[in-house]
Formats: C-alpha cells, sequence, structure tokens
C-alpha cells in the first residue's frame, strides 16, 4: 500500500477485534517508525504509554465513555508530552550535531521555551498530533485499523497511568483490526472552503 493509499483508507474504526494479537516486535515496528516523525528543535518530547493490562485496560475505558475500542484494539497508546522536554533534553537531542549547531540550538531552545507554558503546551500538541498520524498511517501500510481518541476524562486517565505534573496526555491511539466498516465519510468539506489565498478576508 502507498502513503496515498494509507491516507484515503484509514477511518476511525469503532471496533475492533479483541482476538487479533500484536507481536512485541510488530508494535515495536510501528513505534520505531513513529519515531521518525518531526518535532520543533528535534526535541521529541513525546512519550508513549502502551497499555497492555487488560484491566488497566478496563479502568481507563470506564472513563472513556465505555468506548470499546479502549478495550478491544491490540494496541492502546496514550500519547503524551513532556512540556519540560526542553529542560532536560535540549543537549542530548543535538549531541550527534556539529558543534557549532549544537551550539547555537541549545540556548535557542532555552530562550523559545523559558517561561512560556502556553508555547511548552502547545508545542505537546503539535507533536503528539504529527506522531498520531505517523503512526495511524504506518498501522495502515500494514493491514491495520486506528482510532484516534479524545473522549474521555484527561484528568481521570492521568491519575490511572500517573501523569507526571510536568507531562500532558495529547489524546489516545486505538490500533488493531477492524470487526466492522464505519459509516460513509460523514461529510467533509471542499478544498475551496478550508484553502485561504495569502490572507483572510474579513
Ligand atoms: C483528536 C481526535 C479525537 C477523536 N476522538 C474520538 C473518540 O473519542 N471516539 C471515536 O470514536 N472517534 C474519535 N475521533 C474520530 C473522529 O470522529 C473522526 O476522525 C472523524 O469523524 C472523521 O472520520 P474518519 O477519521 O473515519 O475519517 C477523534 C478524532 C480525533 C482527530
Amino acid at each position: 500500500m502507498n502513503v496515498s493509499e494509507a491516507i484515503r483508507t484509514r477511518r476511525s474504526v469503532k471496533s475492533f477485534d479483541p482476538a487479533f494479537t500484536l507481536t512485541a516486535a510488530e508494535r515495536d515496528e510501528l513505534l520505531n517508525l513513529a519515531l521518525q516523525s518531526p518535532t520543533a528543535f528535534n526535541l521529541q518530547h513525546w512519550r508513549f504509554v502502551v497499555v497492555d493490562d487488560p484491566a488497566h485496560r478496563q479502568a481507563i475505558r470506564q472513563v472513556a465513555w465505555d468506548q470499546s475500542q479502549v478495550t478491544d484494539a491490540s494496541l492502546l497508546i496514550i500519547l503524551c508530552a513532556d512540556m519540560a522536554s526542553w529542560e532536560k533534553n535540549a543537549a542530548r537531542v543535538w549531541k550527534n550535531a556539529p558543534d557549532a549547531v549544537r551550539d547555537m540550538m541549545v540556548p535557542a531552545i532555552d530562550a523559545y521555551y523559558r517561561g512560556k507554558p502556553l508555547v511548552q503546551r502547545d508545542e505537546a500538541m503539535r507533536s503528539c498530533g504529527i506522531v498520531g498520524q505517523t503512526l495511524m498511517l504506518a498501522a495502515r501500510e500494514k493491514g491495520l485499523d486506528s482510532c484516534p481518541m479524545d473522549g474521555f476524562d484527561f484528568e481521570a486517565v492521568g491519575k490511572l497511568i500517573n501523569l507526571p505534573d510536568d507531562h500532558v496526555i495529547a489524546f489516545m491511539l486505538a490500533i488493531g483490526k477492524k470487526t466492522q466498516d464505519v459509516w460513509p465519510k460523514p461529510g467533509q468539506l471542499e478544498l475551496n472552503e478550508v484553502m485561504i489565498s495569502n490572507r483572510f478576508n474579513h
């Protein structure tokens, strides 16, 4: 399957086959592909909470509108990000760059994020959105289905996964084999409505 086909055939699946499993190697292949996604300043601040304990999944489902994807998908990933990664990891993620590049990047990262909690949070959401799409398309290429999900109580899920104070949950991603087709695309907007030439006209 090429990328265009993966994009066209990806749907947010509502029911997964609970008997379908992925090996640890198949899971890691998907996650390793995801690691190739871009992040601003190469921060890679995403953190993937992979929930494979059935009881833990059940507890999460209870605070996720009882959505069956949470328990039935082969993989349930809670896409989180470390909002303080800019402070902890800046030098580490530029360690292989030429000295001059690293010496420019590390202070630039500090200046960009320090004292700007909204920027730190926005960046976390951007990165998780991008990595989530990479995962969904990689899954599709392997004949798998997925569902991105934010229909859950973020605070309750945060407690269940012991989310550190300086981390944030962006959304969950269920990946597996669908048991049913989803309804046809419910109503895509036309390109001419969403594409703006140069500037908005008010
Ligand atoms: C951030 C995000 C959160 C979503 N949350 C849920 C969810 O909790 N449950 C669900 O069934 N679908 C969820 N969806 C799927 C959307 O409803 C779906 O993407 C949209 O209706 C378009 O359908 P398609 O993805 O099949 O093309 C979510 C999608 C996104 C991007």
